[in-house]
C-alpha cells in the first residue's frame, strides 16, 4: 500500500462505498416493509460510519437507513462528510428519500449522494443537485 500524505483526503470509489452500505444493509430491521437498506456515510477523516432501517409498529417511528448512519456519525463528535451510499440491494435502487436529503444537508451540502440506478449502476449525484433550494433556518449562514 502507497503512503497517503498527511491530511490528503482518503481514497474511495462508488463501489467500494456501496460495499459498505451493503455490509450495513445486512442488520436492516423492516419486518413491515421487507425492504432492506443499508447506507455508508464516509467522514472527512476517512471514517465510515454504516446505518441501516430500523422500522416500529407505529410505523412512523421508522428510521431511515441514511439517518441511522448519520446519527452514529454526530453523537460521535463526527460533522464533515464526504460522500454516502446507499443500497436496497445488488439490484435495487434507492436514492435518498426527501426528509433524508434534508437531514444530510444540515452538515454537507455539497455531499456526494451514491446509489443504485437502473440494473444495479452505480449513480452519483451531489446533494445539492438533489435538493434545490433546502430549508436553512433563518439567519443561519449557509
Ligand atoms: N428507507 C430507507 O432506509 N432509506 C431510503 O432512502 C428510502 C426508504 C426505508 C424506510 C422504510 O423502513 C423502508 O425503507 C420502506 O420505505
Amino acid at each position: 500500500m502507497t503512503a497517503r500524505p498527511r491530511g490528503a483526503t482518503p481514497r474511495w470509489t462508488a463501489a467500494s462505498l456501496l460495499a459498505h452500505a451493503e455490509q450495513a444493509r445486512k442488520t436492516a430491521y423492516a419486518p413491515y416493509s421487507k425492504f432492506h437498506v443499508g447506507a455508508a456515510l464516509l467522514a472527512g477523516d476517512g471514517r465510515i460510519f454504516q446505518g441501516c432501517n430500523v422500522e416500529n409498529a407505529s410505523f412512523g417511528l421508522s428510521i431511515c437507513a441514511e439517518r441511522n448512519a448519520l446519527w452514529k456519525a454526530v453523537s460521535e463528535g463526527v460533522r464533515d462528510f464526504t460522500a454516502v451510499a446507499v443500497t436496497a440491494g445488488p439490484r435495487h435502487g434507492a436514492s435518498p428519500c426527501g426528509a433524508c436529503r434534508q437531514v444530510l444537508h444540515e452538515f454537507a451540502p455539497d455531499l456526494w449522494v451514491i446509489w443504485r440506478g437502473k440494473g444495479g449502476r452505480a449513480v452519483k449525484r451531489r446533494l445539492a443537485r438533489l435538493l434545490d433550494s433546502a430549508f436553512v433556518f433563518p439567519g443561519r449562514k449557509p
